[in-house]
C-alpha cells in the first residue's frame, strides 16, 4: 500500500477522475466506491477544519481511503480558479451543501461546462436545487430525510416511529450518486456533453420507500408500523428461538406447506383456506393468526442454529441474526475475506469490510489510506502546472492548507 500521490491503475474505473466537496457519507461515501473500484478521487476539504467525518475514530479510515486530500477554499476568487482548473480534467464533480449554495456564489453548472463541456456536475442536498424557496436552504442529514420522506413513519413500532439504522438515508444517497453519475458519464462520453444531477435526499428515500407507498397513492391503503414483522405476511420478521433471534422470510408454495406441516398445521393445506399452490400466507387469511402464533410457539422450543438448517434444508429463507462478535469469526466471512486489515496513515492497523462487490476481471484495490488533511495539496496543484512559489503564496493567502508535516 502507498502513501505516495501516484495511483496504480487497476478496477474498472480507472482513468475516471472524480473530484467532491462534501462532508460526512451521502456525497463523500459515493465517492468512495468509485475509488475502490479504481477512480482517482480528489476529496476537497475546507481550509478551517476539514470534512467533519475527521472527528469519527474508525468509520473515516474505511470511507475515506484510497482519496487525495486538498484542501482548497473554494469559494474565494483565487480559490475559484484552482477549482475551475482542478475540474478540467475531470469526469465526474460531487459536491454537497444546503441547496443552491454554488449557483449562488457563482459557481454556476453553466460556468463549470465552460471550463470542462462534458463534465458530469452532481448537487447532493437535502431537499433539492429548486423547489419551497425557505425549504431547499435547510440542513439535512439522514433523519431528517427519512422524516421528510415518508420513510421514517413506515418504521418502528406503532407508539414510536423508529429511524432505519445506520445512516441509511445517508447510504441510499451515496448509491443514487453513484448509480446516477455513471449513467450521466455514460451519456456524456457518447455525446460530448455533460449533465447536472439534483440528488435530493428526500427523493432518494421516497423513491426507495415507495414500496407500500403504492397500495396507498392508488387504493387509500395503509398499514401498521411493520415494527418487527412484516405487514402484510405470516412467517416473515424477527422471531425468538430459545437461545437467539431468526429473521424468517416465508414465501413459496413448498415453503409453506412445509411450514404449516412442521407447527401442526399440516391439516389446512390444500384446503379451500389455503389451496395447494398459496404462495403467500397472507396476515387476513382465515387462519393467520393460528399460523402466526404456532410459529412462535414452535421457534421457541428450537435453537436458531437449529431451526436455520433444518428450515433451510426445506429452501425457507432462514437465517441466525449474527451479532458483531460472530461476523469476524464465521467460516463464511473468512472464506470470502469479507474483513482485511490495512494500515492507517500513522502506520496503525485498521480492520475493516473488504472491497465489495467482487469484480472477477478487474477487482477493486486498496491502495493508499486516508490521507491527511491537505496531504495532497501541494501535489495535485503542482500537477495542474502551479509553480511552488505560487503554492507557497496561495497558501499564505489562506486560499490552500499545505499538510501540516510537510
Ligand atoms: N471552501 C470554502 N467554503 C466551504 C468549503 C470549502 N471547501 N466547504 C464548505 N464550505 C462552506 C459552506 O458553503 C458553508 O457555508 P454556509 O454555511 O455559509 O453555507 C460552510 O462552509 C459550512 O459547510 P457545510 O459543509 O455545508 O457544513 P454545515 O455544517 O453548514 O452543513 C450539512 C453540513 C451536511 C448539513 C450540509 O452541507 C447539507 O445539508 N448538505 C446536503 C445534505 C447532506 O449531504 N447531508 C449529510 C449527509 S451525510
Amino acid at each position: 500500500m502507498s502513501k505516495g500521490n501516484k495511483i496504480p491503475a487497476f478496477g474498472n474505473l480507472q482513468g475516471l477522475k472524480v473530484v467532491y466537496a462534501a462532508v460526512e457519507i451521502a456525497a463523500p461515501e459515493s465517492a468512495q466506491l468509485m475509488a475502490e473500484w479504481g477512480a482517482d478521487v480528489t476529496w476537497i476539504e475546507n481550509t478551517f477544519n476539514g470534512d467533519s467525518m475527521r472527528d469519527t475514530a474508525y468509520v473515516k479510515e474505511l470511507e475515506r481511503r484510497n482519496q487525495r486530500s486538498l484542501s482548497l477554499n473554494i469559494f474565494k476568487e483565487e480559490g475559484k480558479e484552482v477549482f475551475l482548473k482542478l475540474i478540467e480534467t475531470a469526469d465526474i464533480f460531487i459536491e454537497s451543501s444546503k441547496g443552491p449554495v454554488y449557483e449562488k456564489r457563482g459557481l454556476t453548472d453553466e460556468l463549470l461546462w465552460e471550463h470542462n463541456k462534458s463534465l458530469v456536475i452532481v448537487h447532493v442536498s437535502g431537499y433539492g436545487q429548486y423547489g419551497v424557496q425557505e425549504r431547499i436552504n435547510r440542513a439535512a442529514y439522514d433523519q431528517t430525510a427519512q422524516a421528510f420522506s415518508g420513510y421514517l413513519c413506515q418504521n418502528g413500532a406503532e407508539e414510536q416511529p423508529m429511524i432505519a439504522a445506520p445512516y441509511t438515508g445517508d447510504y441510499m444517497s451515496a448509491l443514487m450518486v453513484a448509480s446516477s453519475s455513471l449513467a450521466a458519464l455514460y451519456k456524456a462520453q457518447k455525446t460530448g456533453v455533460g449533465e447536472s444531477i439534483d440528488v435530493a435526499m428526500y427523493e432518494v428515500m421516497l423513491r426507495m420507500g415507495a414500496y407500500y407507498m403504492m397500495d396507498y397513492l392508488n387504493a387509500g391503503i395503509t398499514y401498521p408500523r411493520a415494527g418487527a414483522r412484516q405487514q402484510n405476511l405470516c412467517g416473515i420478521g424477527v422471531y425468538k428461538c430459545k437461545d437467539g433471534f431468526l429473521s424468517l422470510c416465508l414465501y413459496g408454495a413448498p415453503q409453506n406447506k412445509a411450514i404449516l406441516e412442521k407447527i401442526g398445521l399440516g391439516y389446512l393445506w390444500g384446503t379451500d383456506e389455503y389451496p395447494e399452490g398459496t404462495t403467500a400466507l397472507w396476515l387476513n387469511s382465515p387462519k393467520a393468526d393460528l399460523i402466526q402464533q404456532k410459529i412462535e410457539e414452535y421457534l421457541l422450543t428450537k435453537s436458531v442454529d437449529e431451526v436455520e438448517e433444518d428450515f433451510s434444508n426445506c429452501k425457507i429463507a432462514a437465517n441466525k441474526m449474527l451479532t458483531f462478535e460472530e461476523l469476524p469469526k464465521h467460516p463464511h466471512f473468512l472464506a470470502r475475506e469479507a474483513f482485511i486489515e490495512w494500515e492507517t496513515i500513522e502506520g496503525k492497523k485498521v480492520k475493516g469490510p473488504n472491497i465489495f462487490p467482487k469484480f472477477k476481471n478487474n477487482p477493486g484495490q486498496i491502495w493508499r489510506p486516508m490521507p491527511t488533511l491537505g496531504m495532497d495539496t501541494e501535489d495535485i496543484l503542482s500537477d495542474l502546472g502551479y509553480s511552488s512559489e505560487r503554492i507557497q503564496e496561495l497558501s499564505d493567502k489562506g486560499i490552500i492548507k499545505k499538510a501540516e508535516s510537510k
